[in-house]
């Protein structure tokens, strides 16, 4: 049986995360969630106070800085030299700087190359944004999620909720319009659809109908 990579890319909040984790699940495949590594670095930025249009300085950050994405039980964990850093990186401040900080071609440059690593033996389920296109440019299965900005808002509403946090739905509309247009009009690796990339609209279908599609294709090319 052969191992896949499993490249999953699409815009904020579109669910790449939880059907990736399913997918990965089902197959006893590694997750590899990108965009937690990038915000895993804007978290260690901001508390160094790096000033995060300093490219270099990023990247000699970089260097000296250890992430690793563990899973548990209580879904993935993101640890940052060590210390648990899995809901900090989710917090407002990493959120709003993260695409500051992902545009620079230094951080990328050395964030792919641990990635790739990370997805060397296959058996992979990774997601982000330059996954079908840059990341894991060979993988059998490409997805591009994409689902309208109101949804998107709406879920990440409901998710914040069952959290406890208060949220307000603009607000979250324009945070999510706002990363997309910074990740998509970025000049390097900017979020876009590879050539053969699959795109599957999520905006009228549940998690579990999303992951069952991206299972079908990973039994078909297996
Ligand atoms: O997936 P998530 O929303 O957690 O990603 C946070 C941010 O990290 C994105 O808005 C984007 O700026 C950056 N990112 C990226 N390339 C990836 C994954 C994430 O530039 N492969």
């Amino acid at each position: 049986e052969k191992k896949l990579s499993v490249a999953i890319d699409g815009p904020a909040a579109a669910g790449k995360s939880t059907v990736a984790k399913i997918t990965a699940e089902k197959f006893n495949y590694i997750y590899v969630d990108t965009g937690a590594m990038y915000r895993a670095l804007t978290y260690k930025a901001l508390l160094q106070g790096v000033n995060v249009s300093d490219e270099l300085a990023l990247k000699q950050l970089l260097e000296i800085t250890a992430i690793e994405l563990q899973p548990s039980e209580i879904g993935q964990l993101v640890y940052v030299d060590g210390e648990n850093v899995t809901s900090e990186i989710r917090n407002n401040e990493v959120t709003s700087t993260v695409s500051e900080v992902s545009k620079h071609r230094l951080v990328r440059e050395e964030m792919v190359r641990r990635q790739q690593e990370l997805g060397r033996s296959g058996g992979v389920v990774m997601d982000g944004r330059d996954i079908g296109t840059h990341v894991l440019p060979d993988a059998e299965v490409k997805v591009f999620l994409i689902a309208s900005v109101d949804e998107r808002a709406h879920r990440r509403y409901q998710e914040n909720m069952q959290k406890g946090f208060s949220a307000d739905i603009e607000k979250l509309k324009e945070e999510i319009a706002l990363r997309d247009k910074l990740d998509s009009e970025r000049e390097v690796s900017p979020l876009k659809k590879a050539a053969d990339a699959i795109e599957i609209d999520t905006t009228s279908l549940t998690i579990e109908q999303v992951a069952e599609k991206i299972i079908v294709l990973i039994e078909e090319r297996k």
